[in-house]
């Protein structure tokens, strides 16, 4: 399989031979994560936010992260705009481009659950296999898919940022949810619907969630 998209989606690596190259070998510390997050009172997890573009992710996200400060909890919050202004900024918008950058912050998700970390990811991350595999990295009971359902009219009514109206007109190409595809979760362990509740109520959720789960 020499395509790199298609390499991704059945789950290996775009850019590093699997496993590391034959002379790379991993070098184990005597501090674990469990060690790590004991220390933080928590245990280490990630919530990975998918959705639409203007669907309420990062809105959401930094809420939750506020929360998760006031209950005294580390976390950290990578956010796709954001992410894309530094370790990101020379990926676009293609599916092969899109299947990278979820495969790096999957990869820098894990090092921060390693650190310890509650890591809240907020990609649109439209493809279910890289979603996959970004839970793949990681222990099952560790990763929460959070699915910020929002319909395409409701997010392209909102257009925070204009970009549905530049779409719409072919300024902006592949954008999602117009010319590019968007694949909800089937079975996200937690699903906001944005209609129905506020981006605080979402939050509350959230939260109420991860607690449940013997998370925090
Ligand atoms: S992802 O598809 O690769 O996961 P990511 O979450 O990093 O996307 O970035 C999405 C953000 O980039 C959107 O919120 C929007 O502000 C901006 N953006 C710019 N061009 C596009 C596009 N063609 N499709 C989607 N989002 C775009």
């Amino acid at each position: 399989m020499n395509d790199p998209l298609l390499r991704a989606r059945a789950g290996e690596s775009t850019a590093h031979p699997p496993g590391g190259a034959g002379d790379i070998v991993w070098h184990p510390t005597a501090l674990g994560k469990s060690a790590r997050a004991q220390q933080k009172r928590q245990k280490a997890s990630v919530l990975w936010f998918t959705g639409l573009s203007g669907a309420g992710k990062s809105t959401i996200a930094d809420l939750v992260e506020q929360r998760l400060h006031w209950r005294g909890c580390h976390s950290f919050l990578l956010d796709g705009d954001n992410v894309r202004h530094g370790l990101n900024k020379d990926l676009g918008f293609s599916d092969q481009d899109r299947v990278e950058n979820v495969r790096r912050v999957g990869e820098v998700a894990k090092l921060m659950v390693d650190a310890g970390l509650i890591v809240l990811v907020a990609f649109i991350s439209p493809f279910r296999a890289e979603r996959r595999a970004a839970r793949a990295l990681l222990e099952e009971d560790e990763f929460f898919e959070v699915y910020v359902d929002t319909p395409l009219v409701v997010a392209e009514e909102r257009d925070p940022k204009g970009l549905y109206r530049k779409a719409r007109r072919g300024e902006l190409k592949h954008f999602t949810g117009i010319d590019s595809p968007y694949e909800p979760p089937e079975r996200p362990d937690i699903r906001i619907d944005t209609t129905a509740l506020t981006a605080r109520e979402a939050a509350d959720l959230v939260v109420r969630h991860l607690a449940q789960a013997g998370r925090i």
